[in-house]
């Protein structure tokens, strides 16, 4: 092996994080305030489906500090914008549509004043039915965008004559980003109509589009900044935007900077969060467990506009196979118009809840079959050269769900521990424990090819740094240190020669989200193709200097190898500036291979991939509910990851999110469609102590067979699904004291209260004399291990 120094590959540290710890890291709130500064707030509707009888700002415009008032009559271009479906109007237009819809903006001189001021419009409503859940508005076939459907074979038929039948259901609630820095937007009018919104936002492109369409201006007047958000995790792909429009809307009718920075309540009552929903399913399968036809029906509730929920949807079914080879099947995905608000992407875009569907089938099968679940798992993935032509009609090129599982389970040592598990339910009273792997597999690109495009601005400077501009935008996952590795690699220069700035729609043009989990893979090619323009101009130069042959010049560990010469970096770069080469370069990327119908849904959507497991295994308190994740492993397959250190956060960050939005996090809407959990008081997220004492992860030994960059594989998302198995977990402990009851009904969250329900359903006697010999001594002498305080978990 050569001594050659790798930058990809490294473990190194986030590129900001001392940033972060110190608290130096500038978001956008931080940034320093121009002389002159507004402050905004949004005022909100209290209805969730009404007609506007009447709307008085008077008060509004005269309370104290207050510059400027604006509503939907004030936009002078478009009024109405959309991610898709240019269905929803900047302010509410006519009648509201869901509680917490914004109305009108209010920029005055101090935040407080701004806020102060919102609360004081007189609003008469004219209440009209509102629609809540997604089953009340499937009934009454209320869409944002029409039902898909997609089916293979005549499964009517099949169910019709299998020995082996099952039908259900299951409930999965939404969830909230909870983005620890919430949204907000900083416009500054220029000269000459001229607009410099700074958004945190994952979708800068998106956010310039929306801005200059609202005020009717060409695109290249308006400019978005975002230099780093403080978490996206979804919630500001699309939906940073009533709050950039509105501070641009303000700026430009005042001529003054606008901050518009809503406080945590308003953030939760204005944004959409992860579809919830309701599936029912019909499935056959024989005697092994074997699938042979399953239809699902699948109703997501949208809320009031479509946003991005045709392709949250689109993806749910691609997902609904997840690991598994369905001969037969029939999805019918729903995309339900409700009065609340509207949902949008969050981290796995709708593939969690695809796999989900299939995930609690399966197990339901396991039970009725009395197989431990792993094995009806395994007898139904897919084949790598049979059986592997998913229901999009992708034949699978590079499973390896076998491999990956069969390695998870010996290293995690599932048939032991399931033993194990039985011994200890069958004497422990009150705690009872329940153990689940699950495998994952998930599709990586846009579903929506044309967004699979990168650009990116490389400039080497006259001392041989480097700054690196790409589309991409960072939120926490370490993109830019990502991308900076790649750009070091590609020049053998150290990593701390290069650096990331802050994405600017004024530098690389026409960008996609930073989402689908793509940002290294797309924006590390464009890097990657901006710095090979700049080699091949520095190469062919070296090679007329100093005589040696241009294919075989070598950029490593700060030098450049020509012929027998080695050329320090950077004299070579200064030489080549006397000489008048250009040291800058743009790089673009497309993603190969991938097509895709939209209307029929089949054709090569993913370019590629990931395969992930997880197993396991939870305790919960039969008498109070509560539950606890004693120990987690997951075998990931990253390819060869970039940045270990980095991906490990991804996966370990992506599983405990998951978790929380199959357990703890709940979101409760009243029967007037108000939100009321809309603060950490009452919508509860995992914490660090949720992170269970066990908590392994590995990368699965694999590089990818396609050539994406450095054959890595993305890391944002599929970890998050990997979270299935603790809820599965917890159906297994529930399944243990209804030994008669194959069905567990258990919806998500699986909080204290759900697992309660479920206990009381199927164990109702559970306790009673009759049923057992239960005392207050033997309570007593069980240990509590769930109130295991805040020493319960670490993350390693
Ligand atoms: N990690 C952190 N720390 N913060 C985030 O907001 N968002 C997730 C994931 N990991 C997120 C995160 C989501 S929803 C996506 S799509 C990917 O990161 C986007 O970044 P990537 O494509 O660069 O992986
Ligand atoms: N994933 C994430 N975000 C998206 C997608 C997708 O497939 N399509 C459009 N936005
Ligand atoms: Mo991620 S949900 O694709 O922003």
């Amino acid at each position: 092996m050569s001594k050659i120094h790798h930058t990809v590959g490294q473990p190194l540290a986030h590129e900001s994080a001392r940033l972060h710890v110190t608290g130096e890291a500038l978001y956008t709130d931080d940034l320093p305030e121009q002389h002159g500064t507004l402050h905004a707030a949004l005022g909100l509707s209290r209805r969730a489906h009404a007609a506007i009888v009447s709307m008085d700002l008077s008060k509004v415009r005269a309370a104290p500090g207050v510059v400027e008032v604006v509503c939907l009559d004030d936009v002078p271009g478009e009024k109405y914008v959309g991610a898709y479906v240019h269905d929803e109007p900047v302010f509410a237009d006519g009648r509201v549509q869901y509680v917490g819809q914004p109305l009108f903006a209010v920029a005055a001189t101090s935040h407080d004043a701004a806020r102060r001021a919102a609360q004081l419009a007189e609003v008469q409503y004219r209440d009209l039915d509102p629609v809540l859940s997604a089953d009340a508005g499937a009934e009454r076939e209320s869409y944002v965008l029409p039902p898909v459907r997609i089916s293979r074979g005549d499964v009517q038929a099949e169910l019709g004559k299998a020995r082996h039948r099952h039908q259900g259901r299951l409930y999965c609630g939404g969830q909230e980003q909870f983005y620890l820095e919430g949204q907000v937007a900083y416009a500054q009018p220029g000269e000459n109509d001229e607009m410099l919104v700074y958004s945190s936002t994952q979708h800068p492109t998106e956010m310039q589009g929306m801005i200059a369409h609202m005020l009717g201006r060409p695109l290249h007047t308006v400019r978005v900044q975002c230099r780093r958000m403080g978490g996206g995790f979804g919630g500001k792909e699309s939906q940073s935007w009533p709050f950039a429009t509105a501070a641009a809307l303000l700026a430009w009718r005042t001529g003054r900077p606008v901050k518009l920075r809503p406080d945590r309540d308003d953030d939760f009552m204005i944004t959409g969060k992860r579809h919830d929903f309701s599936a029912s399913y019909d499935v056959s399968y024989d005697a092994q467990g074997v699938i042979g036809a399953v239809s699902f029906e699948q109703r997501l509730r949208c809320g009031y506009s479509a946003d991005l929920s045709g392709a949250v949807a689109d993806r749910q079914v691609f997902h609904t196979d997840n690991a598994y080879y369905l001969p037969a099947f029939d999805i019918l995905s729903l995309r339900v118009k409700t009065n609340t608000q509207s949902n949008t992407a969050f981290r796995g875009f709708g593939g969690p809840q695809g796999i989900l569907c299939i995930e609690y089938a399966l197990d339901d099968i396991a039970r009725r079959l009395g197989l431990d679940p792993l094995d009806v798992r395994k007898r139904n993935f897919y084949g790598v050269d049979e059986r592997n032509v998913t229901p999009y009609d992708t034949v699978l090129e590079d499973n390896v769900i076998q491999q990956l599982v069969d390695q998870l389970e010996t290293s995690c040592d599932y048939r032991r521990r399931r033993d194990e598990i039985r011994r200890f339910n069958a004497d422990s009273k009150v705690l009872k424990k329940g153990l689940s792997l699950v495998p994952v597999k998930f599709g990586i690109s846009f579903t929506a090819t044309h967004l699979n495009q990168a650009g990116a601005l490389v400039h080497v400077y006259t001392d041989g740094s480097i700054l690196v501009n790409h589309g991409g935008t960072e939120m926490g996952q370490g993109l830019n240190t990502k991308v900076a590795q790649i750009v070091a690699e590609e020049f053998g220069v150290d990593i701390d020669q290069v650096r990331a700035s802050g994405t600017d729609t004024s530098k690389v043009a026409n960008t996609s989200a930073t989402a689908a989990s793509t940002g290294t893979d797309l924006n590390g090619k464009a890097a990657q193709d901006a710095c090979r323009k700049i080699k091949a101009a520095l190469a062919a130069f070296a090679a007329d200097q100093y005589g040696c042959d241009e294919q075989h010049i070598r950029f490593q560990a700060g030098q450049v190898h020509c012929g027998n010469r080695v050329i320090p970096f950077r004299e070579l770069v200064q030489k080549a500036y006397m000489a008048r080469v250009p040291l800058w370069s743009s790089g673009f990327y497309k993603t190969p291979k991938i097509h895709y119908d939209m209307k029929t849904l089949t054709g090569r959507p993913f370019y590629y991939f990931v395969y992930a497991a997880a197993c396991s295994e939870v305790v919960i308190d039969t008498l109070t509910g509560e539950n606890r994740l004693l120990r987690t492993d997951i075998l990931y397959d990253a390819g060869r990851p970039i940045n270990p250190a980095v991906d490990l956060g991804q996966i370990e960050g992506g599983f405990i999110q998951g978790a929380g939005w199959l357990t703890s996090e709940e979101l409760w809407w009243d029967e007037q469609g108000a939100l009321k959990t809309h603060a950490p008081s009452t919508y509860k997220i995992p914490s660090v102590s949720d992170c269970p004492d066990h908590f392994k992860v590995e990368f699965f030994d694999n590089g990818n067979t396609e050539n994406n960059i450095y054959q890595s594989k993305a890391m944002g998302e599929p970890p998050l699904p990997l979270a299935i198995s603790v809820f599965l977990a917890i159906r297994d402990a529930i399944a243990s004291v209804a030994e008669l009851r194959a069905d567990i009904p258990l919806d998500a969250p699986a909080t204290a209260e759900r697992i309660l329900q479920t206990l009381d359903a199927v164990a109702p006697g559970r306790f009673s004399l009759a049923a057992g010999s239960r005392t207050e001594a033997d309570m007593a002498a069980e240990p509590m291990e769930l109130s295991a305080g805040p020493s319960g978990g670490t993350v390693q």
